[in-house]
């Protein structure tokens, strides 16, 4: 991670030559910036810091109960962030135009947002992710990238939404260029910002959660195929980006839990399982 972050650093300042040979002359160093192995999420409002402490990075709640400014020890905290999406009871719901909102997500019950309005980039990277900055967040989970496909149907639809969403990536970035971004998704938008991203996660490989009907079931082979052609794409065209699923079982299934870990180890994918709301303490062993 840490080579990883310099290479952006350095590549920014126009110094990608001495970068490229000090890559070279270690070779063995270079070859490990992708030795992520374990990412937890945990959407309760009390963290359990002790528990994730295992953990080299944990996805929390900006509402939960954690002080990214003071706490201790070598996991590094991400703040869960919408951005396709918004709910009422976010703090800057009432600064979004309620011209801005385009659908309802029935399942979520939340706002699905146009992400191709031009002021969406700043608002996110000023309004969503910068209080969460000055309270000590450097790491953001940057949720509901697929929530456009809820109202832009067509390609060239499509097209301008993606371009809206990698406008929000570089505006995080150029504000904040330390800040590391974990993907829900977003395979789409790589060849444009893949030199912007520390993780790529995706849900349920093997193991998924409804939330309409509130029941666990297993992934259809069918979708499980398109997921891992869009894995193994990512992991040829840019093999530094990690790559994590999440799955959901029930927390008393351990035979689910440690099905869908070996699965997911066993496609070179980091796995997370845990319940369907995120809201108990999840394994990756
Ligand atoms: C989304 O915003 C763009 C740019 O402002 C606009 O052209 C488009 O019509 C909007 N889409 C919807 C569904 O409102």
């Amino acid at each position: 991670m840490y080579i990883k972050s310099t290479f952006g650093t350095i590549e920014s300042s126009g110094l990608n030559m001495s970068f490229l040979l000090s890559c070279f002359l270690l070779t063995v160093l270079c070859r490990t910036t992708d030795a992520l192995n374990s990412v937890a999420w945990y959407y309760g409002d009390a963290v359990p810091v002790q528990q994730l402490s295992k953990f080299e990075v944990a996805v929390v709640s900006p509402s939960s109960n954690l002080n990214p400014a003071t706490v201790s020890g070598a996991t590094k905290y991400f703040a869960y962030v919408s951005l396709g999406e918004v709910t009422s009871d976010l703090p800057y719901y009432r600064d979004v135009p309620k011209s801005w909102i385009v659908a309802g997500n029935d399942v979520w019950g939340s706002e699905v947002i146009n992400i191709s309005v031009p002021a969406y980039a700043d608002f996110f990277a000023t309004k969503v992710v910068g209080p969460l900055w000055t309270r000590g967040y450097r790491g953001f989970f940057l949720d509901t990238m697929d929530s456009y496909e809820l109202y832009a149907t067509t390609s060239a639809a499509q097209a301008k939404q993606k371009a809206g969403m990698v406008n929000v990536i570089k505006a995080i970035k150029a504000r904040y260029p330390s800040a590391s971004l974990i993907f829900n998704r977003g395979f789409e938008i790589l060849p444009q910002v893949h030199d912007l991203v520390y993780a790529v996660a995706f849900e349920s490989l093997y193991a998924s959660w409804d939330n309409e009907a509130k029941i666990y079931k297993p992934v259809d082979a069918e979708e499980r195929n398109d997921l891992l052609a869009e894995v193994r794409n990512s992991k040829q065209l840019y093999p530094n980006i990690p790559i994590i699923s999440i799955e959901y079982c029930a927390p008393t299934n351990n035979v689910c839990q440690q099905n869908a870990i070996t699965n997911v180890r066993a496609q070179g994918v980091i796995p997370y399982v845990a319940d369907g709301l995120l809201m108990t303490m999840g394994r990756s062993v």
